[in-house]
């Protein structure tokens, strides 16, 4: 195996995980890093011992096999687009784009130009929901009938995020922010989707950011959707039930359960890597809830796994998990639910992806193949 070199555009809050996480995987090599904010650049660079640049040079620096695409959600199509404008593969943060229109673009340039492009989320790789898969899988809840996939929270400005502005411009709200986790696991689980709909509405058309946020007290207008109720239908006909919310102060679903014809499957946090995995099925009086051992490696924070599965495929001409036409599925499932709570109506997917191959049993840390 030959390592990659990897240049990172975007030296913000999330960058740290890719530059530690990247450290692990001996196929990645992360030889520079680049911001519109030089100053962002030139810490992240000190902080991990890379060379920081322009956004120009790192794009045109021939040694750069692989971008990592980790700027705010309405920069992405753009940075991809250049970067394989550049003759280069693309990985990106989640979402893959803000619009299907720009996420067209992306796919249609990387297949014109024969170069991969890869998106986040990768969490779909931890052992968490890789040991999920295997049990649905092995058959250990029969064939998907159902289930639901939960996320509620009061918002990242109130507690953690220190510019948290574009959270609540297009690209933003709970659906492009969180729903890429949510889906990307589901069809990591039950495959491809065929038609969603959805209601959405907001509770606040201003929000404060918190205590942390770099300019205090900022106003923050929210110009998307902040609550969202929707339903999915796979193309495996299993049904599942979403929210995603940035208005609800306290909630007490599990993330994402999935029901079966033999029993039910409570699936882990998908903005994680980790268990707790647990089953229920048979039993007598009735089902009983265990909880499972992992049967798959990478259960801490592995940002990176994804753009290194990537690396592994540019290396061996196999398929890359995290790819651009499952992301685009899921950009276009995010988009349809608003298109369906404007239109009162459901709306078919026009566009599918393969179910991305699981992770094989007995991997080596840092390696990603056999
Ligand atoms: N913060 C998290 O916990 C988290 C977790 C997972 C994924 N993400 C995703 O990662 C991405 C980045 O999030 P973040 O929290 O690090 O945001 P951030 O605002 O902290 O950092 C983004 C960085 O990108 C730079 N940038 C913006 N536009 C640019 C452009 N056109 N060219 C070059 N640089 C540009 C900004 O100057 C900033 O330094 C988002 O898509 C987000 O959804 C964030």
């Amino acid at each position: 195996m030959k390592k990659v070199k990897v240049g990172i555009i975007g030296c913000g809050h999330i960058s740290n995980a890719y530059f530690n996480a990247a450290k692990r995987f001996d196929i990645l090599d992360v030889v520079a890093c680049a911001d519109i904010n030089p100053a962002a650049a030139k810490a992240k660079g000190e902080e991990h011992k890379v060379k920081a640049v322009t956004v120009n040079k790192l794009l045109a620096d021939p040694n750069i096999e692989i971008v990592v695409n980790l700027t705010i959600p309405k920069a992405h199509a753009e940075i991809a687009l250049r970067t394989l404008e550049h003759g280069k593969h693309a990985y990106s943060e989640k979402p893959f784009a803000v619009t299907c229109e720009e996420g067209k673009k992306i796919v249609t340039t990387a297949k014109a130009k024969k170069l991969l492009v890869g998106c986040a989320p990768d969490t779909f790789l931890g052992g968490g929901h890789q040991t999920c898969r295997k049990l649905i899988d092995d058959g250990w809840i029969g064939r998907p009938i159902g289930g639901t996939a939960m996320f509620m929270g009061y918002g990242p400005e109130r507690y953690y995020h220190p510019s948290p502005a574009f959270f609540y411009q297009k690209g933003g709200g709970p659906m492009f922010d969180l729903g890429p986790y949510y889906i990307t696991a589901l069809v990591n689980l039950l495959g491809p989707a065929k038609r969603v709909c959805a209601i959405t509405t907001k509770a606040f058309d201003v929000r404060e950011a918190g205590p942390q946020a770099l300019i205090k007290r900022e106003k923050l207008p929210v110009e998307v959707p902040t609550h969202l109720a929707g339903v999915i239908e796979f193309q495996n006909g299993a049904i599942i039930n979403m929210i995603t919310s940035f208005d609800v102060w306290k909630q007490g679903h599990n993330p994402i359960e999935i029901y079966g014809t033999q029993g039910t499957l409570f699936v882990p946090d998908p903005n994680g890597f980790g268990g707790p995995v647990k089953l229920a099925t048979g039993g007598v009086p009735g089902p009983v809830i265990s909880e499972c051992p992992l049967s798959h490696i990478y259960t801490e924070n592995s940002r990176s796994i994804g753009a290194a599965d990537m690396a592994y495929a540019m290396q061996s001409g196999r398929k890359h998990r995290c790819s651009g036409a499952l992301a685009f599925h899921v950009l276009e499932i995010m988009e349809s639910f608003e298109k369906s709570s404007i239109a009162g109506k459901h709306i078919e997917l026009s566009t599918t992806c393969e179910r991305p191959a699981a992770l094989p049993l007995g991997l080596q840390d840092g390696l990603l193949d056999l």
